[in-house]
C-alpha cells in the first residue's frame, strides 16, 4: 500500500520536539500512524529490515519504552534495548560517548529519555549519521506523547480546528504538556490552562498563546477534551501544595467534577496515573476516558516516526 499524502513531513533528520511541524506535517504523520495501524502486520513488516533502533532509557517508563520496542519490531528493525545496569554508564560513560558508539556499531535511530532538560538539543548536532528522537528530556519535550493524544483527539472528533482542550495539571514541570500544547496549537484548538499557580504560573498563558482559569469546574464546563497531567513529584524540587489529599480536593478530576464536562467530552491522561490524587478510579473507568486508546496510538504513531526517519514510508 502506497501511502497517499504527497509531502513527507519536515522531521528533517531527528525528532527532538514539535515546534517545527506545520499543520500538514502532523497531517501527515497522523494518516501514516493510521495507516500503518491498520495496515495488514505482514505486509508493513519491512520498512525498517535491516535497520538497528536503540533505545536508551536513562528515566524510567513502561509505555514509551516498550512502545517504541513494538514499533520498531513491527516494522521489522533490529532492537538494541541498553540496560543501564550493565553497561558502560555505570563506569561512567557519558552519553554522548555512549551515543557515538552505538552509531558506530551501525545503530540507524537512537531513542532516548533522560533527565536532563535540553539534553537532545546537545547530543543531536554529535551525531554524524544517526536519527535522534527524543522519548522525553526533563521538564522538556516529549513528543511522541503529544503525537499520540493529538491522534487519539482526531480519532475521536475527525478533526482537531477549533477544539477547546482543558490541560490541568502541573504544566509547568510537564514535558506532555509543552508537546502536546504545541501540537494543538498548530492543529488550531482553542488551549486553556488550569491549576493553581504555582503549577500553572501567569507567564505560561502568553508562552502558550493559551487561556488560565484556576477553578476546575470553569474549565471543564466548555471542554471538548480534557487533557490530565500526572503530578511529577519527582521533578518538584520543593512542594507546590500542602498535601496531595489538598490537591485531589480543588483538582482532582472525580466523577463528581467531571459531571461539570459537556457528555461528549473526553478525558486525557499520558500515564502512569496517580490514581486517587489528579484523577479517580471512576474516570478512569469511564467510557469518556481515553487512556486505552492512547497507549495503543503510541505504538502506530512511533511506528510513524521511525518509519519515516528511516526513509522507509514508501513501503507502508
Ligand atoms: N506517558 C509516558 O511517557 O509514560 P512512560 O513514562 O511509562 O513511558
Amino acid at each position: 500500500m502506497t501511502h497517499a499524502t504527497p509531502s513527507p513531513p519536515a522531521l528533517k533528520r531527528h525528532l527532538l520536539d514539535l515546534s517545527g511541524l506545520s499543520r500538514s506535517d502532523l497531517d501527515h504523520i497522523f494518516d501514516l500512524a493510521q495507516a500503518l495501524r491498520d495496515a495488514d502486520p505482514l505486509r508493513d513488516a519491512s520498512s525498517l529490515c535491516g535497520t538497528a533502533v536503540a533505545l536508551l532509557f536513562y528515566e524510567s517508563s513502561t509505555r514509551t519504552r516498550v512502545s517504541f520496542e513494538l514499533a520498531a519490531t513491527r516494522l521489522g528493525a533490529h532492537t538494541v534495548n541498553l540496560d543501564l545496569d550493565t553497561s558502560s554508564a555505570r563506569k561512567g560513560e557519558s552519553i554522548r560517548d555512549t551515543a557515538l558508539t552505538l552509531e558506530a556499531m551501525g545503530v540507524r535511530i537512537l531513542v532516548v529519555r533522560h533527565g536532563s532538560t535540553g539534553l537532545h538539543g546537545w547530543l543531536a548536532p554529535a551525531l554524524q549519521r544517526a536519527a535522534l528522537v527524543n522519548a522525553g528530556d526533563g521538564a522538556g519535550n516529549h513528543p511522541t506523547q503529544g503525537l499520540l493524544d493529538c491522534l487519539t483527539i482526531r480519532d475521536e472528533f475527525g478533526a482537531i480546528d477549533g477544539l477547546r482542550i482543558a490541560v490541568m495539571g502541573d504544566i509547568l514541570h510537564s514535558r506532555v504538556a509543552r508537546s502536546q500544547i504545541t501540537a494543538l496549537k498548530t492543529l488550531g484548538a482553542k488551549v486553556t490552562l488550569c491549576g493553581p499557580s504555582s503549577m500553572v504560573p501567569e507567564q505560561l498563558a502568553e508562552a502558550y498563546g493559551a487561556t488560565i482559569v484556576r477553578r476546575p469546574e470553569d474549565a471543564l464546563r466548555n471542554a471538548d477534551v480534557i487533557s490530565l497531567l500526572r503530578i511529577q513529584l519527582e521533578r518538584q524540587s520543593q512542594p507546590l501544595f500542602p498535601s496531595l489529599a489538598e490537591y485531589r480536593r480543588l483538582y482532582g478530576l472525580s466523577a463528581r467534577r467531571l459531571a461539570y464536562a459537556p457528555p461528549h467530552a473526553i478525558v486525557l491522561h499520558p500515564g502512569p496515573a496517580n490514581r486517587g490524587v489528579e484523577i479517580d478510579d471512576e474516570v478512569l473507568g469511564d467510557p469518556r476516558c481515553k487512556v486505552s486508546k492512547q497507549v495503543g496510538n503510541g505504538v502506530a504513531v512511533r511506528m510513524a516516526i521511525l518509519s519515516t526517519l528511516a526513509g522507509g514510508e514508501r513501503h507502508v
